[in-house]
């Protein structure tokens, strides 16, 4: 591991528990390599823009007009960081049983065919293979069991979009219930820093 891409999303600053663990899994995977290079892109503070009719043609077509121009520009300027990293980390806060909608227009953006996506015989293949995703995943509420289970759309749809451009493998790091209270919000980063140490631990072995 040596290149990181890490993608902010969340809108709640310094109160932010996917902020806080994502910092955290830095700091933990610096200090085991300083050599690590991190490219930071903060869509929660400095959203990209959804794409619009003037813009569209800029990622799917052959951009003509100034605005698709710059969509074509900024599409490109975001595969760039992708493609520079080998580990793309991800802090994702649920919002509205999905993931932040600055997220979806990320990957508007960034999933273009020819460049992160093809279509086979067999399908779509991706492109992007031979990177790894880690995904600090913040809620509310408890999506990993119970009923809570049947409406996760964040989840689901991470995994699928990030494997369509060829990233299987995939750590998903759970802060739940951090809508129950002070203690459960505690507990939740208590255990989502367990999750992290594990997940640094099978990366790069024991942790002394
Ligand atoms: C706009 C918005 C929508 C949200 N929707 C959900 C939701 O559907 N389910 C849930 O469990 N929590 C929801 N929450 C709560 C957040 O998931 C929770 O506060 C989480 O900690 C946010 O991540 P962050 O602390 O990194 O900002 C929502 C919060 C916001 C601001």
């Amino acid at each position: 591991m040596r290149d990181i891409l890490v993608i902010n999303t969340s809108v709640s600053g310094e109160d932010s528990v996917s902020r806080l663990l994502v910092a955290d899994l830095l700091i933990a995977l610096t200090r085991l390599n300083p050599d690590i290079r991190v490219t930071e892109r903060d869509l929660g503070a400095e959203p990209i823009p959804h794409l619009t009719t003037d813009t569209v043609a800029g990622v799917r077509a052959m951009p003509a007009t100034h605005a698709e121009q710059e969509s074509r520009r900024l599409s490109d300027r975001l595969l760039a960081e992708l493609r520079a990293a080998d580990t793309v980390l991800i802090g994702a806060p649920m919002y509205n049983f999905g993931p932040p909608t600055a997220l979806c227009a990320w990957f508007d953006h960034v999933l273009r065919a020819g460049e992160t996506f093809s279509y086979s015989e067999t399908g779509p293949q991706g492109l992007l293979t031979g990177r790894r995703a880690i995904v600090i995943e913040s809620r509310g509420g408890l999506y990993s069991e119970g009923p809570g289970q049947a409406v996760d759309f964040q989840e689901p749809y991470l995994r699928h979009l990030l494997g369509f451009m060829g990233i299987t493998d995939v750590t998903f790091i759970r802060a739940e219930k951090i809508g129950f209270g002070p203690g459960a919000r505690d507990e939740a980063i208590a255990d989502a820093r367990e999750q992290i140490a594990r997940t640094v631990e099978r990366l790069h072995g024991p942790v002394y």
